[in-house]
């Protein structure tokens, strides 16, 4: 119990982490610089945010007229109803106004016209008023502004990654538990979005039906390492790889985060530049692959192809590759077929071991011993011809 609730604080901690401006900037360039028009004519809806001080809000704000929008919405949530409270710089000392700032409530900000007559809509034209509620995304008004959208863009907080996709491609609110991830919603409402999530997301059971659908796909600007969000003053900079800055503000680095999204980009159409089979036995940079080859999974028929770029251009069967896979996949140049928390053959496993260790996982033999490989993605090379897929 006293590790659950440890971890649930940590997740709750989490939920209080602050998207930089420059990712922000170079993830909507590449919108952009596929087609100027993707925000064009639309309102976009900013949930999940500190419109006081947001670099989302700043940055929409900002680039109104650039961006074409007809209407930007910004919503956050009352300071009172967050689980980490800390809030001394961003939320209590917030208000706009000289009345008592209400904590309770959460804030809407609304962008739409020149309200200062100054020939131009930016930043200042922003108004705000503090909704009804706590600015719950699942609340009933907040789902309004939701339906009203065409487009969602955050960083949702991150225990909450599952639930938030949902609400936006299921049109789930809270006094509605039944559309819940309910498979006839995915994907059906015509909302497209831009959201900031853990890698680690890809395998869950309601994202990979999606990202198999070609439904949802992996950002262009984030691919490996980390990223540097803001964090309140008084998170406890206990991890490796924090920095305060000049001005006293404080940032974490966090492991594994990437745009998930439905807009098109560029890059996910340019397929991979690869080997075939008998280069990279040959050339390949790796030593697992270079003079070894390509083992065989026990437990599923196909084989183990341990980096993206060791993937053969010529094989014709199914293949099991890392999922960073997803950060150059081309849905026209590979068919994903499932993923190995699925597709795994348990069974025979624990024939063999006489217990299992862990979930479902595909597994090698190298000296008569099984090799139990982390989670892989299975995927077969698009031809006309190909009989596997
Ligand atoms: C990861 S932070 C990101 C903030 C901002 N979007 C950004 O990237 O700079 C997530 C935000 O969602 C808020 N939040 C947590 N639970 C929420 C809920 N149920 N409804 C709406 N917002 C929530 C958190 O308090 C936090 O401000």
């Amino acid at each position: 119990m006293a590790n659950k609730n440890l971890s649930e604080a940590k997740k709750a901690k989490q939920d209080e982490f602050y998207t930089q401006m420059n990712d922000i900037q170079a993830e909507i360039n590449a919108y952009l610089d596929y087609d100027e028009n993707t925000f064009r004519g639309k309102t976009v809806l900013l949930p999940c945010d500190d419109p006081d001080w947001s670099n989302f809000t700043l940055f929409f704000a900002q680039n109104f007229e650039r961006l074409g929008l007809k209407k930007l919405i910004s919503t956050s949530y009352a300071p009172e109803s967050k689980t980490a409270k800390y809030g001394s710089l961003f939320e209590y000392a917030a208000s706009q106004s000289d009345e008592t700032p209400k904590n309770e409530r959460g804030k809407i900000f609304v962008l739409d016209h020149d309200t200062n007559r100054n020939g131009r809509i930016d930043f200042e034209d922003l108004e705000w008023e503090y909704l009804k509620g706590d600015g719950d995304f699942r609340s009933e008004e907040v789902c309004r502004l939701r339906d009203e959208s065409d487009i969602i863009v955050t960083n949702p907080p991150f225990s909450m990654f599952r639930e938030f996709l949902a609400w936006i491609l299921g049109g789930h609110n809270r006094d509605d538990e039944s559309t819940y991830w309910d498979s006839r919603h995915l994907g059906g409402v015509g909302k497209q979005f831009l959201i900031i999530g853990n890698m680690n997301a890809i395998t869950y059971k309601e994202v990979f039906p999606l990202i198999m659908g070609n439904k949802l796909w992996l950002g262009e600007s984030i691919h490996s390492g980390d990223r540097e969000f803001g964090v309140p003053d008084d998170y406890p900079l206990e991890a490796a790889g924090w920095r305060i800055d000049a001005k006293g503000k404080h940032y974490i680095r966090v492991k594994g985060v990437r745009w998930f999204t439905n807009l098109e980009h560029g890059r996910r159409h340019q397929p991979l530049q690869l080997m075939t089979m008998a280069q990279n036995i040959k050339h390949s940079k790796h030593k697992e692959v270079r003079g070894v080859g390509y083992l065989r999974y026990v437990n599923y028929d196909a084989i183990e192809v341990p980096f993206t770029d060791a993937i053969p251009s010529d094989y014709d069967g199914v293949m099991g590759v890392p999922i960073s896979f997803l950060d150059k996949y081309c849905p026209e140049q590979f068919e994903i077929i499932g993923i190995s928390l699925e597709l795994a053959d348990m069974a025979k496993i624990k024939q063999r071991l006489g217990r299992l260790n862990g979930g479902p996982r595909l597994y090698t033999e190298r000296n008569g011993e099984l090799v139990r490989q982390y989670e892989r993605i299975l995927i077969c090379r698009r031809r006309e011809s190909c009989q596997s897929c």
